[in-house]
């Protein structure tokens, strides 16, 4: 079939086989560039003690995948990965992380790594013995556990009750502008406040609860090595998105979240073991992209950061976690709450004081000036396999394999 891309209601129906190997294959390239000191603003991370065995819990795109293929190139490690997949069809396309788990699978088996995916619900009993008896029988004792999971959806495995997370305010309704990448039409956007209930399904869906469930599991069948470490990501972000994002229901969840790491981290102390939040960028991933009001800020501080030599995508701000963060030799370095902050550069007073001027200015007239929409256009392509020079689109294309 011919592949191209659909997009509904901002979500893409497609992915592209090969495009998504491709920009899989260029993290990896990155990676190994940065690892040499080929990039400037990198460090080469030299003689850190890196894991050799990760778990990461929706490693497929976005944060889980750049933290897969930061950790197998700096430390060798071998990785297992979790990830909840739509499989292809001799007629339909698949998600694209399962195109980046067989690119990526493919690619650290010719390093000579071991390398697995476990497709399902990373929520579900089922998923968690299916990893843990994977691990106990190929891997042995994790050192790294990755928590990444980007859900709206989360059936309780002990009740069946299901929780669906909302992106809904936690006051009054929000009016602030939005824009629609792909119409390039700037409009208002109205949040309502969430109830009570939907706040509580939302902190059930991405707050810490399933990270403490797996770390649990993890520990009891004695599948953690001494001195492991754990992390899970949150976000804070300006002002201009706290009533959608930090104030909103999502934010609840993640002061859940990082407030679950220090209880994990009692859990380990007999094993040595520690547990992170790590406050990173604002992006273009799956996720992302779905949130109200949040295109319209990554667009503008794409371009800030851009101007200013300062963008970094989810490959460079994982690289960063692994060489500049997590394995320092002198502890890791984290902020008043214990939090690892990999969203520095883009919190820098210069940096937000220009995102505020251009968000009260923004408007139809000025908005190919001030916001890099182009650039949020060609991020969200990218992570579906589209876009890439290389690859003729209009020819046929198997959906079923990459290369
Ligand atoms: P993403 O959408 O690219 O990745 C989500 C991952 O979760 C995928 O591997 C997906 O397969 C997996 N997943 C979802 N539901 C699952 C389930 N039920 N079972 C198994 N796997 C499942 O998302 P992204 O943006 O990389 O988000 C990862 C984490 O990073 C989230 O906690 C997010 O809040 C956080 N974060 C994201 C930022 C952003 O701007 N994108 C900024 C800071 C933090």
């Amino acid at each position: 079939m011919i592949i191209r891309q659909k997009i509904m209601r901002g979500v893409s129906l497609t992915a592209h086989p090969k495009g998504c190997a491709e920009y899989t294959k260029q993290q990896i390239q990155w990676v190994k560039e940065a690892a040499t000191g080929m990039h400037a603003s990198y460090s080469t991370g030299e003689n850190l003690s890196y894991p050799k065995k990760v778990l990461i819990i929706g490693g497929s795109t976005g944060y889980g995948l750049a933290t897969r293929i930061s950790a197998s190139i700096l430390g060798k490690a071998d990785t297992i990965n979790v990830s909840f997949e739509r499989e292809p069809s001799e007629k339909k396309t698949a998600t694209p992380g399962w195109y980046n788990n067989l690119a990526f699978e493919q690619e650290a088996r010719k390093m000579g790594l071991k390398a697995d995916s476990i497709l399902g619900d990373a929520f579900s009993h089922e998923i968690k013995a299916k990893t843990l008896d994977l691990i106990e029988k190929e891997y042995g004792k994790i050192d790294l556990v990755v928590y990444s999971l980007a859900s709206p959806l989360r059936i309780d495995p002990d009740t069946g009750e299901s929780y669906r997370s909302v992106l809904k305010t936690t006051g009054a309704t929000y009016s602030a502008k939005t824009i629609d990448p792909f119409k390039e039409q700037i409009s208002v956007a109205k949040v309502g406040p969430a109830t009570e209930e939907q706040i509580t399904h939302t902190v059930k869906v991405m707050g810490g609860e399933d990270w403490t469930l797996w770390m649990k599991v993890l520990k009891e069948r004695d599948l953690l090595a001494k001195g492991c470490k754990t992390v899970a990501y949150s976000y804070i972000g300006p002002e201009v998105t706290f009533p959608i994002y930090r104030e909103g229901s999502i934010g609840q969840a993640k002061e859940h979240l990082e407030a679950t790491a220090s209880e994990i981290e009692e859990s380990l102390n007999d094993i040595e073991g520690t547990a992170f939040v790590s406050v990173n960028k604002a992006l273009v991933t799956r996720a992302s992209s779905v949130i109200p009001v949040v295109p319209l800020y990554i667009s503008i501080l794409y371009r800030i950061m851009k101007d200013k030599d300062l963008h970094e995508g989810c490959i460079e701000q994982m690289y960063r976690l692994m060489t500049e963060r997590l394995y320092q030799a002198d502890g890791v370095p984290v902020d008043d709450a214990g939090r690892i902050r990999l969203d520095d550069w883009e919190m820098r007073e210069d940096v937000q004081t220009q995102v505020k001027a251009a968000w009260d200015t923004i408007e139809q007239e000025n908005l190919q000036q001030l916001a890099d929409l182009e650039g949020f256009r060609k991020e969200y392509e990218q992570i579906h396999g589209f876009g890439c020079t290389d690859i003729d689109y209009s020819q046929e294309c198997d959906p079923r394999v990459i290369d």
